[in-house]
């Protein structure tokens, strides 16, 4: 089968927010390189991968801005919520605490991104069902309360870390 070339390439630009070691860093390395650090370290303001995906036979350029979750660089991550089109807000399913602090940054991604930007909940680890302190429906209210789109991952596994990007990507088209 012959490819036909691109004549023209959409650029859609994500940002991934939430609080420290909840999981982004992977999810992003799982994303773009079927990867996963069972030690990585803390990201030092932001991180940058990009990948190209198909929506509708188009294909489209992610721009992933991984951003640290460390309250000390909470005034440069807000730096790059604009021109996002799409917010992607990860919790970790086996620490409350990630879940509490949803509001702080819904809050932030309300007040940087545009109104229009999509905002994508992601609860990651479930691969860790065991220490599971977030139910999937607590999760779900949530994100219907403030009309989000949801989705448990695991960046360790790779569950759901395409799916995730991808309906995002839709949701933004
Ligand atoms: P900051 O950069 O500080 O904001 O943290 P982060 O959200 O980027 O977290 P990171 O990706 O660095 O992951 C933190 C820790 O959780 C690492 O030890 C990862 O190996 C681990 N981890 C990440 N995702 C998963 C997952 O889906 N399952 C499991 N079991 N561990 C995970
Ligand atoms: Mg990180």
């Amino acid at each position: 089968t012959q490819r036909k070339p691109t004549t023209y390439e959409h650029i859609f630009k994500f940002i991934m927010v939430g609080d420290s070691a909840v999981g982004k860093s992977n999810l992003l390395l799982q994303f773009i390189d079927k990867r996963f650090q069972p030690n990585s370290d803390y990201t030092i303001g932001v991180e940058f991968g990009s990948r190209s995906i198909m929506i509708d036979q188009t294909q489209i350029k992610l721009q992933i801005w991984d951003t640290a979750g460390q309250e000390k660089f909470r005034s440069i991550t807000r730096a790059y919520y604009r021109g996002a089109l799409c917010a992607m807000i990860v919790y970790d399913i086996t620490r409350r605490e990630s879940f509490e602090n949803l509001a702080s940054w819904l809050s932030d991604c309300r007040k940087f991104s545009s109104s229009d930007v999509v905002i994508a909940l992601v609860g990651n680890k479930c691969d860790l069902e065991a220490n599971r302190q977030v139910s999937i429906q607590e999760a779900q209210d949530f994100s219907k309360e403030h009309g989000l789109i949801f989705f448990e991952t695991s960046a360790k596994t790779g569950q759901n870390v395409d799916d995730a990007f991808e309906k995002a990507t839709q949701q933004v088209w």
